[in-house]
């Protein structure tokens, strides 16, 4: 099958130097891309600014802004069975950011804040019958119900909800906990493990989504 993975960060520039951004490492959605790689599925990667190296046999697509993120997703979308969108994208971005570098003497610069394009809810409509999306929810509190949120208003098939506000876990970790939620309902539970261990449950959840999309629709039609 054909997975379409995004990771990483992204960033949006404040001054021609400086931006904002997140502490999402990358590793996650790395080691997804790794997993469906290793599982014989053709892989691309859509991935922020990060310092991993390329994970074998997979296509990597580099990107830096919501935008430029959005915009390599919709080129890729029809291609692919599967979507993971493990990136941590950034929220909000300056209405404009400043054409030359702020000066120290200018004194802290005020900034006036617009939302970054929501690349879930921008290509949800588009997605085919066949299609299954998966989403991420890196929240601090409240995991279940806010995952269980955006699984609803992101028209995902499953959500994989972790929690940032531990150091040994999540953001920037070697290792994840993962609550996984899916559409019809049901809900399941990884222990903390390698990244690498979580992603190749998951996929194995995900892969069988697939497959049962693709036995109703060859039914339905
Ligand atoms: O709404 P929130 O950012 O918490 O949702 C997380 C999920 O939505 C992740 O799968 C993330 O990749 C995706 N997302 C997105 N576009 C954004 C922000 C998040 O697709 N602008």
């Amino acid at each position: 099958m054909n997975v379409l993975v995004t990771a990483g960060p992204t960033r949006e520039a404040l001054d021609p130097v400086r931006f904002i951004s997140n502490r999402s490492s990358g590793k996650m959605g790395y080691a997804l891309a790794a997993a469906a790689h290793g599982a014989g599925h053709r892989v691309r990667l859509i991935s922020g600014p990060v310092a991993l190296p390329p994970p074998e046999g997979v296509n990597v697509i580099p990107v830096v802004s919501a935008d430029d993120m959005l915009t390599a997703v919709e080129k890729n979308l029809a291609w692919c069975d599967l979507l993971i969108m493990a990136a941590a994208v950034v929220d909000w971005r300056p209405r404009k950011p400043a054409r030359h570098k702020w000066k120290k003497s200018q004194g802290p610069p005020v900034i006036e804040w617009e939302p970054t394009p929501d690349i879930l809810s921008a290509i949800a409509p588009r997605k085919t019958p066949r299609q299954v999306f998966c989403g991420f929810a890196a929240e601090t509190r409240a995991l279940a119900r806010e995952a269980k949120r955006k699984l609803r208003e992101k028209n995902l098939d499953a959500i994989a909800a972790n929690d940032v506000s531990r150091a040994d876990r999540g953001f920037d970790a070697a290792r994840n906990e993962l609550a996984v939620f899916f559409a019809d309902g049901a809900a399941r539970h990884i222990p903390l493990a390698s990244k690498a261990v979580c992603a190749r449950r998951l996929l194995a959840w995900l892969e069988n989504l697939v497959e049962k999309k693709v036995k109703n629709n060859s039914k339905n039609s």
